[in-house]
């Protein structure tokens, strides 16, 4: 069956089972492979994209329920580092082995579109679903904290 919704800002259409996760239909289907399968459970964020700007675990996301929607991954933030969130994850040289970094940097856009002076709570709050298995929580707390910063100067 024909499911179209938007990926990254452009219409696309797939012909899968509808209650195929959506984190396969974007890696197998459409070759974004940014977004990482990590449990399979919705228990660590690595899968975290965004449905109509909410960060959601594609792992347990059905085709389905995103005909129709905008999903935004991984590859959305910039096509060269550019986003405020990637150029403070550089500074901060946040990442350690790097598999839930996609993750964490979706729930952190997130929680910046929402919120440009975040307090520690609530990084923690916004944060809390993504684990790193490597420890770098400070480092990412850190670098959400420029980032912030950063968007504030712009506006
Ligand atoms: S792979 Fe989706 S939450 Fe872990
Ligand atoms: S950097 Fe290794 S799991 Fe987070």
């Amino acid at each position: 069956m024909a499911t179209s919704f938007k990926l990254n800002g452009a219409t696309v259409t797939v012909q899968a089972e509808t209650d195929t996760p959506l984190l396969w239909v974007v890696r197998d289907e459409l070759g974004f492979t940014g977004t990482k399968f990590g449990c399979g459970l919705g228990l660590c964020g690595a899968c975290t994209m965004h449905v109509d700007g909410e960060p959601i675990r594609s792992c347990q996301t059905p085709l389905s329920t995103v005909a129709g929607k905008s999903v935004a991954t991984i590859e959305s933030l910039s096509k060269d580092n550019s986003h405020p969130l990637q150029k403070a994850w550089i500074e901060h040289d946040v990442p350690q082995c790097g598999y839930c970094q996609s993750g964490q940097l979706m729930s952190a856009a997130a929680l910046l579109t929402s919120n440009r002076n975040p307090s520690d709570a609530d990084i923690d709050s916004a944060m809390a679903g993504n684990i790193c298995r490597c420890g770098t929580y400070d480092r990412i707390r850190a670098s959400i904290k420029t980032a912030a910063a950063n968007l504030r100067k712009q506006s």
